[in-house]
C-alpha cells in the first residue's frame, strides 16, 4: 500500500484535532498538529519577551527556536529547545497571541518547511491538520477535508474543552473564536481557506464518531 497524505483544515471548534488523531489511529498513520507548532512559536516569543504585535521583531526572532513535533497520534508531543510545551501552548495567553504571530510570513515559511519534511518522512502516510494544509503546505495531498460547523456549535465545543481549566462563559468564548477565525481568514499569507478540491464536511449536526467515520470512508475510497 502506498503512503497516503491526508490534509484536514478548518476553523477552531470543528473537531479537527479529535477527528485527525482518531483517523490516524484507525488507519495506522502518523499525525501532525500544525496549530501546535504555531502555538509553540508563539510561546517562545512570549517567553523571550518579543513583542508579538511587532511583525518585524517576530520575523527577526522566528529562526531562533527549535520546534520538534512527534507524529505518533497516540502520543503527540511538542518541544521547544528541548522543553515540553504541550501544556502551556493551550493557555489563554498563547491562544490570544497566536494569530498575530502566525500571520508573519517568516514564521509561516519556517514552519511550513518543518511540516513538509515531516510529511515527506512519514513512512506509512500521515494526517496533517491545520488551516492552510490543503491550499499551501501540501497542495498535492491525496485526500483533502475541510471541516466546518456553525459558530454556536463551535463555541459550545470549545467551551466544553476548556471546562475546569480556563472556563469562560459561552458568549466570551464565541467572541474569542470569531476574532481568531477572522484574523486567520483575513491574513495575507496563506489564510484559512478551503482548497478547491477539498471535501467540505459540515459537522454541526454530527457526533464525533460520525465525523471520524466519514473521513475514514473518504480515505478508504481513495486507497
Ligand atoms: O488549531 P489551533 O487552534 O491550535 O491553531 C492555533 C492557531 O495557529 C490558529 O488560530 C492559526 O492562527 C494558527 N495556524 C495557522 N496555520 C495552520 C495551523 C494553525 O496559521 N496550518
Amino acid at each position: 500500500e502506498s503512503p497516503v497524505v491526508v490534509a484536514i483544515d478548518g476553523p477552531s471548534g470543528t473537531g479537527k484535532s479529535s477527528t485527525s488523531k482518531a483517523v490516524a489511529v484507525r488507519l495506522g498513520l502518523g499525525y501532525l498538529d500544525t496549530g501546535a507548532q504555531y502555538r509553540a512559536m508563539t510561546w517562545w516569543m512570549l517567553t523571550n519577551g518579543i513583542d508579538v504585535d511587532d511583525p518585524a521583531a517576530v520575523a527577526a526572532a522566528s529562526a531562533k527556536p527549535s520546534i520538534v513535533s512527534g507524529t505518533d497520534p497516540q502520543n503527540p508531543t511538542i518541544t521547544v529547545d528541548g522543553t515540553d510545551v504541550s501544556a502551556p501552548i493551550r493557555g489563554r495567553e498563547v491562544t490570544a497571541a497566536v494569530s498575530a504571530v502566525s500571520a508573519v510570513p517568516e514564521v509561516r515559511s519556517r514552519i511550513t518547511e518543518l511540516q513538509r519534511s515531516l510529511a515527506a518522512e512519514a513512512p506509512g502516510g500521515i494526517v496533517v491538520e491545520g488551516r492552510d494544509i490543503g491550499t499551501t503546505v501540501l497542495p498535492d495531498a491525496d485526500v483533502k477535508i475541510f471541516l466546518t460547523a456553525s459558530p454556536e456549535a463551535r463555541a459550545a465545543r470549545r467551551s466544553a474543552e476548556l471546562k475546569g481549566k480556563e472556563a469562560a462563559d459561552l458568549a466570551t468564548t464565541k467572541e474569542a473564536l470569531a476574532r481568531r477565525d477572522a484574523a486567520d481568514s483575513g491574513r495575507k499569507t496563506s489564510p484559512l481557506a478551503k482548497a478547491d478540491d477539498a471535501v467540505e464536511v459540515d459537522t454541526t449536526e454530527l457526533t464525533l464518531p460520525q465525523v471520524i467515520e466519514c473521513v475514514v470512508t473518504l480515505v478508504e475510497e481513495w486507497k
